[in-house]
């Protein structure tokens, strides 16, 4: 299948660009292509999201744009992957015809077979008939359905996806094509938590647990590869188990296990020791043994069942971050009742207030720093419900926070159960003031950093000096080098040039450019560098004297 071209774009969470890699890692591995231009490749692929309805009509509008191309070239196979793939089943494909492959989140080692079958029926089928293709897709759809949740054990079959993550560590081709500082790596997949809202434990199934000698491994892989600093992936990520005694193994692999009722303690797990790895053991463990991560995170952690263990753990190993996000959604036990998430406003505090007095410490330049998500306008949510929201965000003074307007999404408790009573302009009216909150807060924060001294991790030329160079928009968070790109498209030579920080430099004028990079509690911060010495920075981890703070950027002095 040498020679042709896939455009992969990806939509939403950090869960969607690591399943991005990884497919883009099987397709090169095929003898795929990767362009930056949806008109000028031959399989199409969507990587989507369906948490907010918003996220889907953004899909909606590509698919349609991509009618006239299909019109033009017929042999273009269209692939939907993710969770709108999984949640819209086969109605997606009758709704929009230009669309040949869908695969859910779940079933994505399939996908590599379902395009390279897609791809080559549909070249026959122009070879054989252009005017009939053009009218034909050739249908073809992995989705898991229910089956993650028919029972209590993880059947083998059902394990096929640990392949896919594992075939990172073993595949030789980096398909984004340039060294990377920063690479997320999956823990558990899944969610068992059923917030009303939520459509993610129906799109990506049931909570699974990677074996932890899987996770080292690949952890060690990419820190021999020269990444620096790795994200550890969980939508609770906190709730990572693996107990050894019931863990299974088909031909001498590991199998992933299914998440339990969480067994561990408020603030210690009592079983843990050689028979259960925790969370707290994991990041110990991968602390010890991949030294040259300079930075280990960790996202999305759940506000309940974080033990002391864990937070000793991030206290006693330097190079973890001093970073955490944890969503509160709503500052109301009401709402937080409704939503079915399982803690109350006071857990939440008292969760806040245990993390802080653990690792909050400005004296030795280690900050915590916390994120959150709110959602305004769940069903029901009266003045009251929304003033104590408010009341949240004002004492746990995130250094920043996302903030949602309740999107009612067909399938979860919530749509079927609770009407969305709340019109969309108290929503709008309700995310405004928040946001106002919330960057008010942000700025104090940032100015708070001022005078002190941080360890920050390079990424690459700031936004500011990329554009000044006279790069173009789409191209600067590549230059900029910052995680995974939503794009990932194989470059031509040129492009390749234009986004080489050496070009940067070169088309930058004056003495010192600007870099941006981040400190270990996830604060961006832009600081002036030597044109001479500036090549070598991206990566590396430099100390910066913090001069000023605005909105969500410091800014300061190198030191060395
Ligand atoms: N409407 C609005 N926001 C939502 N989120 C999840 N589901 C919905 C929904 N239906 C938000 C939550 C979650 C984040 C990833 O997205 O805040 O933490
Ligand atoms: Fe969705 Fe709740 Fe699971 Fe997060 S914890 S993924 S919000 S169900």
């Amino acid at each position: 299948m040498s020679g042709r071209r896939v455009y992969l774009e990806t939509f939403g969470c950090q869960m969607n660009e690591l399943d991005s890699e990884l497919v883009a890692g099987q397709l090169a591995s095929l003898g795929y292509q990767f362009t930056s231009r949806s008109d000028e490749a031959d399989v199409v692929l969507y990587n989507t999201c369906s948490v907010r309805e918003q996220a889907e009509q953004k899909v909606w509008s590509r698919l349609g744009e991509l009618r006239a191309s299909k019109a033009d070239k017929p042999e273009m196979v269209v692939g939907v992957l993710g969770c709108m793939a999984e949640r819209d089943g086969t109605d997606l494909m009758n709704r929009m015809p230009v669309v040949d492959v869908m695969c859910g989140p779940a079933e994505l080692d399939k996908l590599p077979s379902l395009i390279d079958n897609a791809v080559r029926t549909r070249e026959s089928l122009v070879a054989g008939d252009p005017e009939s293709a053009s009218l034909k897709s050739v249908k073809a759809s992995a989705l898991q359905g229910s089956a993650s949740r028919r029972s209590g054990t993880l059947a083998a079959a059902e394990d096929s996806l640990e392949y896919l993550d594992l075939s990172r560590s073993v595949s030789p081709i980096d398909p984004v094509g340039s060294i990377r500082q920063s690479a997320y790596v999956r823990i558990t997949r899944g969610c068992n938590k059923f917030c009303t809202y939520c459509v993610v434990p129906f799109t990506r199934g049931a909570e699974i647990h990677r074996p932890p000698s899987h996770i080292i491994e690949e952890v060690q892989r990419l820190a021999d590869q020269g990444v620096t600093e790795i994200t550890l992936l969980g939508q609770t990520v906190n709730h990572y188990r693996f107990e050894h005694d019931s863990a299974t193994q088909v031909d001498g692999i590991i199998q992933s296990q299914k998440g339990r009722a969480f067994k561990g303690g408020h603030t210690r797990d009592p079983l843990a020791g050689e028979r259960v790895t925790t969370f707290a053991d994991l990041l110990y463990e991968l602390h010890e043994k991949a030294p040259s991560i300079q930075r280990l995170r960790f996202v999305t952690s759940y506000p309940r069942d974080f033990g002391d263990d864990v937070l000793e753990v991030i206290r006693d190993c330097p190079r973890i971050c001093r970073y955490l996000h944890v969503p509160a959604q709503t500052g109301s036990d009401r709402m937080l009742k409704m939503m079915n998430r399982g803690y109350t406003v006071s857990q939440y505090d008292e969760f806040v207030s245990r993390a802080r007095e653990h690792l909050h410490q400005p004296e030795i330049g280690r900050p915590l720093m916390i994120s959150g998500d709110i959602i305004v306008g769940f069903p029901t949510e009266t003045n009251k419900d929304f003033a104590q929201t408010v009341d949240l965000l004002e004492r746990t003074r995130y250094k920043s926070c996302f903030i949602f307007k309740y999107s009612p999404r067909p399938g979860t408790v919530a749509y079927d159960k609770i009407p969305d009573d709340i019109p969309d302009a108290v929503k709008r009216e309700r995310n405004n003031e928040l946001l106002a909150i919330q960057n008010k807060i942000s700025d104090e924060v940032s100015k708070e950093q001022i005078g002190a001294q941080y360890d920050i991790l390079v990424e690459g030329p700031s936004q500011r000096q990329i554009k000044a160079a006279g790069l173009s928009q789409r191209n600067a968070k590549k230059a900029a080098g910052g995680g995974v790109q939503l794009t990932i498209g194989g470059r031509s030579a040129d492009e390749t040039e234009e986004l080489s920080v050496t070009a940067v430099l070169e088309q930058s004028e004056g003495e010192t450019v600007q870099f941006s990079g981040r400190t270990d509690g996830d604060q961006i911060v832009m600081f002036d560098a030597p044109k001479e010495t500036a090549s070598a920075l991206p990566g590396q981890i430099r100390r910066v004297k913090i001069t000023d703070g605005s909105g969500l950027s410091l800014f300061g002095d190198l030191l060395d």
